[in-house]
């Protein structure tokens, strides 16, 4: 589920391994460890903890090998300790493996190990793998089969790299599930889980497919499936520059993607966004042009916070085209054998395109023969490949945990995509010309929104140390509500719940008392009144009340303790603006808290294990 680097060149690997490991630290994960050859063996080093842990029982030893795999671990079976980090042994030290992602039969695979006499070092599912190919291995003689035929009966997923002393000068990778990349250097290859280890080195990748293998030696590389068929790769080019992945004075990444969402909401739009035809062209889903034309329903799916952009998404094309639009967690669309009708089109929302439950969706909505769109951020990731066709939002990697940048181009997306169908269907061209106009004015807004931190930094000091919070809103700002709650507990740590208003009192408001801080998302629009009502209502029980409200609204500050202020646009378009503060009050409070910002407790990156 985290980070894998693998590297074969003329470099000392050791460097590159360790530099490839800090790039993937932004994934979230609980130990580190790499393999190299020393004196023509195995020398493995593997730590709890931070990659700096690593760093520290390895630098004195000035190692030097030309070859080396690397991992940071997001346990899923076994508590993060150094004996479950990776890479994980075979009993003879032979072979060397570091994997991501989950082996499901491990227990059977296991068992039967045990009756032919092998023994385990960890709980790791990893290492009944790695003990699993050395059993292979012994039978068969040759790395590349045993590794082929091991994953031939391995349920679940993986991503995987192997060095042995068998065949020293090879690494060995695969991936099924969980992503895997290849940069191609000049003489010398670097394999990882993202891009984001592989840029500083070339910008020539080839995005790995489900169910394929590769082996890399000093010659350059060869792939094949794991069923043994030969396949073919488009090499592809990093778009991306290294200052997208550097903090550059900022002292979170998350500080700084929450800064850079004028640009990239400008990203989104390039190209796409066409003012004086009121429409919008998105290049990716002109090959489903008819099918979108006769789409009768739009069934989003999604996770965390994609899925929240699911629900203003739902808004927006309900509102702007009459289709009827259902969202649903994909966690639960994939279990629960849903109705797909043959005019559905189905999109699936992710960042990393790599999340394993919406993967999921998308094949269970293939099976049903539905036409399912990407809303991606990450180039050439698994659900942009897997999904008929769809549109990059172009937000650049986001290396924070919690997702801002991704979240509000996810929106604007989503409103070039409603304009467009709505275009299509209903919407005349002065309506299309107001809406693009608006949407162009966007990035500046989000700067004047910036503009105003300090305020929301001191809000964020008066209200760390309050142990709960509730987060409201109506319409087009309930999803806001609950992305901001979602933002503050994953980085502060802080319980937080997001509500739509008007349900405040049918339950919540029991929890209401002077200790309760309530954020209002309060914008003006046609049932601000009702807010205001739902102010006076947690007022009158003593609770604490910031509102998120309209510039010139001269009512909100006699009704809120603490008022923040954002610039006006169109009802379907205020998501990317109001959430903007909700972020910068989350992040404040997590740093009053010194809380690790980047990598919060618990959470990856891109959760590619169910
Ligand atoms: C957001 O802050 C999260 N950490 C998380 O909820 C995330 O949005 C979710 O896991 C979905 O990820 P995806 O967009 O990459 O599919
Ligand atoms: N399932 C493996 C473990 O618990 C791999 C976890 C990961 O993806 O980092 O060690």
């Amino acid at each position: 589920m985290c980070g894998i680097v693998g590297y074969i060149g003329n470099q000392n690997a050791v460097n590159v391994l360790m530099n490839g490991l800090n790039r993937l630290e932004y994934r979230g994960y609980d130990s580190a460890g790499i393999s190299i050859f020393e004196n023509d063996s195995i020398k493995t080093f593997k730590k709890v903890g931070k990659v700096e842990a690593l760093k520290g029982i390895i630098e004195d030893r000035n190692l030097s090998s030309k070859i080396g795999i690397a991992h940071t671990r997001w346990a899923t079976h076994g508590e993060p300790s150094d004996i479950n980090a990776h890479p994980h042994s075979d009993s003879f030290n032979n072979i060397s493996l570091v994997h991501n992602g989950i082996i499901e039969n491990y227990s059977t695979l296991k068992q039967k190990l045990i009756e032919l006499g092998y023994t385990f070092k960890s709980q790791t599912d990893s290492e009944v793998l790695t003990i699993f190919i050395s059993y292979i291995y012994s039978q068969v003689k040759d790395l590349e089969e045993a590794v082929r035929l091991a994953l031939s009966e391995v349920e679940g997923t993986f991503g995987i790299a192997i060095i042995s002393n068998y065949e020293p000068d090879k690494i060995i990778a695969a991936r099924r599930g969980s992503p895997m990349v290849l940069g191609i250097g000049d003489d010398e290859l670097i394999l990882a889980s993202d891009t984001s280890a592989i840029i500083q080195y070339t910008r020539q990748v080839i995005y790995l497919a489900d169910n394929e293998m590769v082996v890399l030696d000093a010659n350059g590389y060869s792939t094949k499936t794991i069923g043994n068929e030969t396949t073919t790769n488009v090499i592809h080019q990093i778009e991306y520059d290294l200052g997208r992945i550097e903090k550059s004075g900022y002292d979170h990444f998350m500080l700084k993607e929450i800064n850079e969402q004028p640009q990239t909401i400008t990203d989104a739009f390039r190209g796409r966004l066409l003012i004086d035809e009121g429409n919008s062209r998105l290049g990716g889903l002109s090959i489903i042009e008819e099918k979108l034309r006769n789409a009768k329903r739009i069934i989003i799916t999604a996770c965390g916070t994609s899925w929240h952009s699911a629900l203003v998404g739902e808004y927006m094309i309900e509102h702007l085209c009459h289709i009827p639009v259902e969202v649903e967690y994909a966690s639960e669309f994939r279990y629960r054998n849903p109705i797909i009708l043959p005019d559905d089109l189905i999109i699936a929302i992710s960042q990393s395109g790599e999340t394993a439950d919406t993967l999921a969706a998308i094949q269970e909505a293939k099976q049903k023969n539905a036409t399912v769109i990407g809303i991606v951020n990450v180039v050439g990731s698994t659900i942009s490949r897997e999904t008929e066709a769809g549109v990059y939002i172009h937000a650049g990697p986001e290396i924070g945990v919690a997702s801002t940048k991704a979240f509000t181009s996810q929106l604007a997306v989503l409103a070039l995509f409603s304009l467009y169908m709505g275009r299509m269907r209903r919407v005349p061209i002065i309506e299309g010309q107001r809406i693009a106009k608006e949407l162009s004015l966007l990035p500046e807004k989000i700067n004047q929104i910036l503009e105003n931190a300090d305020n929301i930094k001191d809000i964020a000091h008066k209200f760390y140390k309050s142990k709960n919070f509730l987060y409201l809103g109506r319409g087009y700002n309930f999803p806001v509500a609950l992305e901001g709650a979602l933002k503050l507990k994953e980085i502060s740590y802080i319980h937080a719940e997001g509500y739509p208003a008007a349900e405040m009192k049918h339950g919540p408001i029991a929890l209401i008392d002077k200790d309760m801080p309530v954020v209002f998302i309060a914008t003006k629009d046609e049932i601000y009144e009702k807010m205001l009502s739902n102010i006076e209502e947690v007022r009158a029980r003593k609770g604490t009340v910031i509102a998120i409200a309209t510039e010139g609204d001269s009512q909100i500050s006699k009704f809120a303790d603490h008022v923040i202020y954002i610039p006006e646009t169109l009802p379907m378009l205020i998501p990317i603006l109001s959430v903007v503060p909700l972020q910068l009050l989350a992040y404040y409070m997590a740093v009053e808290l010194g809380r690790d910002v980047d990598q919060p407790r618990n959470l990856a990156k891109s959760v590619t294990v169910e």
